[in-house]
């Protein structure tokens, strides 16, 4: 599978808050570290079954955590390159329950409603105004 490694720009003013880095060039963790104390813990005690979109899932810092938990990923974001960075580094015993999709959450989301069984999101919800939130959630 061909790694991804265009740059996404950011354009802020259409709340588009990518990092504009080609990702295979930030070495095989993630570039938001090895993930927060409380949030792994979280994950750790959690009971996730079922189908998991993980929302904004950026270069995959907890996407492993959930499939270890789940029966299917699907790892979203609208930065492509943090996607196929995501995929590479993903062990190979669990890609057949990943897919990924590239998209922008300020619009409507790709998906048939009830698809999920879950919804994960971390590190990306606070970076939009509270209208485009509404949005978003709703
Ligand atoms: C701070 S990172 C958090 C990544 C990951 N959830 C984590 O906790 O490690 C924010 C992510 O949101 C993505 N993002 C920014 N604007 C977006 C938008 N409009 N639609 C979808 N994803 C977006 C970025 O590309 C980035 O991967």
């Amino acid at each position: 599978m061909k790694k991804i490694t265009k740059v996404h720009k950011p354009k802020e003013n259409k709340y588009i808050f990518t990092e504009g880095i080609n990702y295979f060039e930030t070495g095989k963790t993630s570039i938001w570290g090895t993930g927060d104390k409380d949030t792994l813990e979280l994950l750790r005690k959690i009971k996730i079954h079922g189908k998991c979109l993980n929302l904004a899932a950026g270069d995959g810092r907890y996407n492993l955590n959930l499939l270890k938990k789940t029966n299917f990923v699907l790892a979203s974001d609208i930065d492509e390159g943090a996607l196929s960075k995501l995929l590479h580094n993903t062990p190979k015993k669990y890609k057949k329950k990943l897919d990924t999709k590239a998209f922008d959450i300020t619009k409507k989301f790709p998906f048939e409603s009830g698809q999920f069984d879950s919804i994960f999101c971390t590190g990306t919800l606070h970076l939009f105004p509270k209208k485009v939130l509404q949005q978003i959630v709703f």
